[in-house]
């Protein structure tokens, strides 16, 4: 596995891979990975290959590259950014037996060099639940996941469902800008007692990681709800929320029932919804959700 920290070495590997036939698959993370980043991983080499090149039998080969980049711009002034957790080496390590042939580790100013202003704003899409609770989060996002797209130029690009409204708010801005590359979602990867992986967790002190799974344990109170055909969303927002008030000790920052377009509560449920939380358990924030199939 190759280590490129500036955009320049980025072009010139994507380069090369691209006279040798690859296709490239493009992971974009913060690091401290889990099985949930390693899934997208796998995901990726997946869809590289079923895209094109083996449809062909051609024998062509994908080219994998991950980023790590703890992004200042999609963190508010009171959030995380300077202690969110880094470990270069473990990330290495496991990204190496993945087989990932580039990992690109840019430092703040080659992202954001002295005078780079520049936002993108994907519009309603990300403005309810967490474009509501993190102003200018999406932006930041946005903003990044564009530039990261420019630099490596992919072909096929996967994000995780856990963050099933930044998976909104890339597919908007990628349709927008018509940015040419094929979009993945991966399945939102567990830990035994339900909690969805996060890099996050590791902030949990050990009582509060024995109460981190009633955030999923509420969204599926949710989903049972609706596969039994209760349609009154405020009823089934109650629920979750007593759910949560049961354990004790967690905040609710939301536990909503929505369009997985709009992320706005759903017209009928016609089609497919989507239960959304965030909670609060001391100084960190977890996110979750459940697709619900119509
Ligand atoms: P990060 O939180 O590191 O997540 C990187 C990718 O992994 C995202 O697509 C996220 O949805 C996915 N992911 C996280 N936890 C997962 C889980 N348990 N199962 C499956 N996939 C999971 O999301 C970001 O970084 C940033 O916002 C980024 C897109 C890199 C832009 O800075």
């Amino acid at each position: 596995m190759k280590i490129a920290r500036t955009i320049e070495e980025v072009r010139a590997a994507v380069a090369n891979a691209r006279a040798h036939g690859a296709v490239i698959g493009f992971v974009p993370t913060m690091g401290f990975l889990h099985e949930g980043h390693l899934s997208l991983v796998r995901n990726v080499a997946t869809a590289a290959l079923s895209g094109r090149g083996a449809a062909e039998g051609s024998g062509t080969h994908m080219f994998i590259i991950v980023s790590i980049f703890v992004n200042p711009t999609q963190f508010g002034p009171t959030e995380d950014f300077s202690r969110y957790p880094r470990d270069e080496e473990r990330d290495r390590a496991l990204l190496e037996s993945e087989n990932v042939d580039l990992l690109f580790l840019p430092e703040v100013d080659v992202m954001y060099p002295p005078g780079a202003t520049t936002r993108i704003d994907a519009g309603a899409v990300a403005r309810p639940l967490e474009g509501a609770r993190r102003p200018g989060h999406f932006e930041g996002v946005a903003t990044v996941v564009a530039k990261l797209f420019n630099i490596v130029q992919p072909d096929v690009a996967v994000f995780g469902r856990k963050d099933a409204q930044q998976c909104a708010v890339i597919e908007r801005m990628t349709r927008d800008l018509d940015i040419p590359l094929r979009l993945v979602f991966g399945e939102t990867m567990r830990e035994h007692d339900g909690l969805a992986m996060s890099s996050r967790n590791s902030y949990l002190s050990a009582d509060e990681r024995a109460k981190a799974p009633v955030l999923h344990r509420a969204l599926r109170a949710g989903e049972e709800a609706i596969t039994h055909g209760i349609r009154e969303v405020a009823g089934i927002e109650k629920l979750m929320h007593r759910v949560v008030a049961e354990e004790g000790g967690v905040e609710v920052d939301y536990l909503a029932v929505v369009d997985p377009l709009t992320f706005e509560a759903p017209r009928d449920f016609d089609r497919e919804v989507l239960v959304a939380g965030a909670v609060k358990i001391g100084r960190t924030r977890l996110i979750d959700n459940i697709r619900i199939p119509r």
